[in-house]
């Protein structure tokens, strides 16, 4: 008897070559994109051999999703709702890794087979100190889908899962079972965040400009755009009692206030002190130095650029340093559009 096809209701379109002309001219590594659904979803390629898993994968009352546009808050805020849910367990937070403490849902699709070994050839003719064996181990773990692994966890521990996946890929039921923390961030900072990320990994080897970067992402041809769209898909479902939707903006201005509604989203309490030790093991300063947070593991596996880190900088508002004046007035243009027929409001913006 054969495999039972599992459901996946999307429609999946190639992308137009003059599309993956303009994708391929900036990055280093070659990019191999499909759209999904209406909404026209930007995956890699390699998603769709665990599309249907993923979008059918079995949930269980006590799953915890963080869900974001990459370069949203996602690490601060997967840390942040583990140590809450977990009763304030430091010792553990720092002897886990984040990355084991939540598997990436989508992650393996990032660690495209041909686009490894592109960088293992590479790393081999530049980098005397490469270090092959650390490479392959540590690729050969990311680049494998987690669905198996998340069904075969135990019941009796909670699941923590970390996905960048918009809502509508997920299991369309998620919130009748499971809870989901979405955090949203202006994307004129995210487009800025994203594009230092594409040049921190090796897999992406972003060489433009960030001029260059900003006209992928506003064309909605860069991961996971159309950016809006993944944002309203969650924004449709925040008065869910299981959905909790937080913008990185209110993280960054007041920090107690939404710790105090992620507590209240776990049925937790914080007195003061524990308040204070939260905020301040949360802070970016201590965020660059925790190696159980800041990705600085892989840098010994070769796949990291020398000029980049994965904590960066954690400011609202960076991105003024970036644009131009055109197009800071495009990016007001795209963002008034996008919010014309939708409630959606970003809280640090006046509309
Ligand atoms: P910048 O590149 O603007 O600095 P994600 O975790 O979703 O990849 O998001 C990464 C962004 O969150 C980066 O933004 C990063 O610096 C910022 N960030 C990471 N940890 C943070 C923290 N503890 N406080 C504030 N911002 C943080």
């Amino acid at each position: 008897m054969g495999e039972k096809t599992l459901p996946f209701p999307y429609k999946i379109e190639e992308m137009k070559p003059e599309e993956d002309e303009l994708i391929n001219t900036d990055f280093g590594m070659p990019v191999k994109y499909v759209r999904l659904g209406p909404k026209g979803f930007i995956v890699f390629k390699n998603y769709m051999q665990d599309a249907a898993n993923i979008y059918n994968m079995p949930l269980r009352p006590t799953d915890v999703f963080v869900a974001t546009y990459q370069r949203s808050g996602t690490t601060l805020s997967q840390e942040l709702v583990w140590l809450v849910a977990n009763d304030l367990n430091y010792e553990k937070a720092a002897e886990i890794p984040l990355t084991h403490r939540y598997p990436f849902l989508e992650g393996f699709m990032f660690f495209d087979e041909v686009i490894l070994q592109r960088v293992c050839d590479d790393m081999m003719k530049t980098d005397e100190n490469f270090n092959r064996e650390k490479f392959l181990e540590m690729s050969s773990f990311l680049a494998k889908p987690v669905t198996p692994l998340l069904a075969a966890a135990s019941m009796n521990i909670p699941r923590f899962i970390k996905t960048h996946l918009p809502m509508s890929l997920l299991p369309p039921k998620i919130l009748d079972t499971a809870k989901t923390v979405y955090v949203a961030r202006d994307p004129r900072d995210v487009a800025v965040s994203c594009y230092h990320q594409a040049r921190l990994f090796k897999m992406r080897s972003f060489q433009g400009e960030f001029k260059d970067f900003w006209k992928l992402f506003v064309k909605d041809l860069y991961t996971l755009t159309p950016f809006f769209e993944h944002v309203k898909d969650a924004w449709e479902k925040r008065d869910d009692p299981n959905m909790l939707f937080l913008f990185y903006e209110d993280l960054s201005k007041d920090l107690p206030a939404s710790i105090r509604r992620v507590a209240d989203f776990f049925g937790k309490q914080l007195n003061e002190e524990q308040m204070n030790r939260l905020c301040d093991h949360l802070s970016i300063e201590n965020f660059k130095n925790n190696t159980s947070v800041n990705f600085e593991d892989l840098r010994d596996s070769g796949v990291l650029a020398n000029d980049e880190t994965f904590i960066r900088k954690g400011k609202s508002g960076g991105w003024r340093d970036y644009f131009d004046y055109e197009m800071t007035q495009q990016a007001e243009r795209w963002i008034e559009d996008n919010l014309r027929d939708t409630d959606l409001r970003f809280p640090h913006l006046k509309h």
